[in-house]
């Protein structure tokens, strides 16, 4: 009888267009499954191969004849997936035994990016900055202590990306607000300038100089003249005055996300991507002042429900200056805690201002981007 490696050189290496999935499992090996499909990226057709660790997925992005070098004999249960048939070998105590399932009808495989989960950025692609600045290794892996913030920056590039991919600009102009390492930063300069092939302007302030100065090293290093990054305090500091297509801001501490958002306000910035961090200017403020009393008997119910109160006073203002907004479940709970989204698009419909007003007056509390933008 033929051996599970023949036949995955006949049926995928040799086949390719007839490949759907390759499924190994039931081990004692460190990598508990592992998931191969097709995968189509700038028109090459490759494999991806998504590896199941410690809890963990990994992905990465193989030329077809890779395929042969995985650990077949670890696993006792291997599916191949073809269009009109399912290949299964199962291990015996005397070796391997082939069964063959014909499917009713062929079926279609799909090549997308999305459908499959695929960042726009994966382990093992070549992003020198990335490694610098400590997500992926020297062979592009991704270091697992950072394991959340690729997460985290691949989804915010992903929320980007949907809005951007239908728009034409030779250039773009973004500020970040609170870049911190920039693991984000240097991502979506990445994204513009080498996925897009759009000239760019991107700036991040902190208030850190060490981290600022390794940032601009790292820029100046892989020539990314476009990026710069500057020391000042985005709550009192004079910023970037030309003109800015974007703000963009991850986990910008406590009220630095309302001096982002008031920034955007004020010159009429037409997009809008940030995700809050800790909030507690309302937390700290709150009194309690009617119906919703209740809520502030126990400190986390208190914090929780101040935090999403900050964030719809945020949204609602947004939209009353016009914006056009969204709230997204940026990433799982699990890797961001802080995991809200609120991404604007400046159009000219203003929606009349409701009664955050009132709620103040009532509850005392104070929130920065209502009084930054309080209109007299
Ligand atoms: C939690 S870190 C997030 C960093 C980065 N955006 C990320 O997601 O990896 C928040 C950053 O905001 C910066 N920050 C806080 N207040 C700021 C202010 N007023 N002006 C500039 N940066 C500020 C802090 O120094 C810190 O680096």
């Amino acid at each position: 009888m033929e051996n599970v490696i023949q036949v995955i050189k006949r049926e995928v290496v040799e086949h390719i267009d007839n490949f759907a999935k390759l499924i190994l499992s039931e081990t004692q090996a460190e990598i508990k499954k592992i998931i191969v499909r097709p995968i189509k990226i700038k028109d090459k057709l490759l494999l991806q191969i998504e590896k199941y660790k410690n809890n963990q997925v990994y992905h990465e992005n193989v030329e077809i004849d890779k395929i042969l070098d995985l650990q077949f004999f670890d696993y006792k249960q291997i599916l191949i997936e073809l269009k009109d048939k399912n290949i299964i070998f199962s291990k015996k105590s005397n070796g391997y035994k082939q069964k063959v399932q014909l499917k009713e009808a062929s079926q279609e495989i799909n090549l997308s990016h999305n459908k499959q989960k695929l960042y726009l950025i994966n382990e093992g692609d070549n992003v020198p900055a990335l490694v610098d600045l400590g997500i992926f290794t020297k062979d592009g892996k991704i270091v697992k202590a950072k394991y959340d913030k690729f997460k985290q920056i691949n989804r915010f590039i992903e929320i980007i990306d949907d809005v951007f991919k239908s728009i034409k600009k030779d250039k773009i102009t973004i500020l970040d607000f609170g870049c911190g390492k920039s693991y984000l930063t240097f991502l979506v300069y990445y994204y513009f300038v080498e996925i897009k092939k759009i000239k760019a302007n991107i700036i991040g302030y902190d208030l850190k100089s060490d981290v600022v100065d390794n940032c601009n090293d790292i820029a100046k290093t892989y020539g990314y003249k476009g990026l710069h990054f500057f020391v000042n305090d985005v709550k009192k500091d004079k910023l970037f005055e030309g003109d800015i297509d974007m703000i963009i801001s991850l986990h910008a501490c406590d009220t630095a996300t309302d001096y982002a958002l008031d920034y955007a306000i004020k010159r009429k910035i037409p997009y809008i991507f940030s995700v809050p961090c800790c909030q507690h200017e309302i937390n700290q403020t709150i009194k309690k002042g009617g119906d919703f009393d209740i809520l502030f008997e126990d400190g986390l119910i208190k914090e929780r429900f101040s935090a999403l109160l900050t964030d719809a006073i945020r949204v609602e203002i947004l939209r009353s200056y016009g914006y056009v907004v969204d709230v997204i479940e940026f990433v799982d709970f699990a890797h961001s805690p802080k995991n809200i989204m609120i991404r604007g698009k400046l159009t000219k419909s203003k929606k009349s201002f409701s009664n955050v007003e009132n709620l103040i007056k009532k509850y005392k509390f104070k929130q920065k981007l209502y009084e930054l933008t309080k209109k007299s």
